[in-house]
C-alpha cells in the first residue's frame, strides 16, 4: 500500500472513536484530511467539530460539518490528529503543518487523544524529525541560541521566501540535532523559555491510542 492509502485507512478507522451526539476534536494535516473526508459520512450524527487550524476548519465547513469555537465547548470526548513522530509510549512530535499550538489546546480539552499515522511515523526515540517550535518573533534569535546550547541547529520556517506566519500570527523554528531522551522533561523545560508559544513535543498531551497504518492493516496501540 502507498503512504496515501495507509493514511486513508487510518482516517477511516478513526470513525469508530467518534461518538454520535458528541462534538469531535479535529487535528490538522494530510492524514487528518482523510479523517475529515470520512467524517462527512457521520455529519448527521454529530453536532460538529472543534478544529485545530484554519485549514481544517475550511475543509470541515466545505463538507457541511459545523465548527465550534474551542471556548464554547467545555470538554471533548475525543481528539483525532496525526503526528510527525510517535514513540512506543505515545509521546509525539507534531507541528509539521504549523498548527501545533491550536493542536495542543484542543488536545488538552479532550479526554482521549487518538493519533492516526502511517507506520513511517513510529520511532524508537523522538528527534529525527525537525522539532517545530512556535515562537514570538522578537524572541527568535535568543531562542535559537538556547537551542544551540542543547546541540540543536535552528531554521526559521519560510513560505514564499518570507517567514511563515502561523494562524496565531507567530513564527516557527525547526530544530534538528536534538536528543529528546525524556520527552516529558524536555517539554516542561522548553515551555519555560520566554518567547516560546508552543514546543512541538506532545508528552503532557500524549496519545492515548494510536491507529497505525501498516501493510498488514491498522494496528491499534494503546498507551
Ligand atoms: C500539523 C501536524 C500534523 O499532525 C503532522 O504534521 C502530520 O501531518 P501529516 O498527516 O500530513 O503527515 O502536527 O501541525
Amino acid at each position: 500500500m502507498t503512504q496515501d492509502e495507509l493514511k486513508t485507512l487510518v482516517g477511516q478507522a478513526a470513525l469508530q472513536y467518534v461518538t454520535p451526539g458528541h462534538i469531535v476534536g479535529v487535528g490538522t494535516g494530510s492524514t487528518v484530511n482523510k479523517f475529515i473526508d470520512a467524517l462527512a459520512s457521520m455529519k448527521d450524527q454529530i453536532p460538529g467539530a472543534v478544529s485545530s487550524s484554519e485549514a481544517s476548519t475550511a475543509r470541515l465547513k466545505a463538507l457541511g460539518i459545523p465548527v465550534f469555537a474551542a471556548n464554547d465547548v467545555a470538554e471533548l470526548s475525543v481528539y483525532i490528529d496525526g503526528a510527525d513522530e510517535i514513540d512506543a509510549q505515545g509521546h509525539m512530535i507534531k507541528g509539521g503543518g504549523a498548527a501545533l499550538t491550536r493542536e495542543k489546546i484542543v488536545a488538552a480539552q479532550s479526554r482521549q487523544f487518538v493519533c492516526i499515522a502511517d507506520e513511517s511515523k513510529m520511532v524508537k526515540a523522538l528527534g529525527a524529525f525537525p522539532l517545530p517550535v512556535e515562537v514570538i518573533p522578537m524572541a527568535a534569535a535568543r531562542l535559537t541560541r538556547q537551542f544551540e546550547v542543547l546541540g540543536g541547529r535552528v531554521h526559521l520556517r519560510t513560505k514564499d521566501g518570507l517567514p511563515l506566519v502561523t494562524d496565531n500570527g507567530q513564527h516557527i523554528l525547526d530544530v534538528t540535532g536534538l536528543q529528546i531522551a525524556d520527552p516529558l522533561a524536555f517539554e516542561s523545560e522548553v515551555n519555560q523559555w520566554p518567547g516560546i508559544v508552543t514546543v512541538g513535543v506532545f508528552a503532557h498531551q500524549k496519545a492515548s491510542v494510536c491507529l497505525l497504518g501498516t501493510s498488514s492493516g491498522v494496528k491499534t496501540l494503546t498507551f
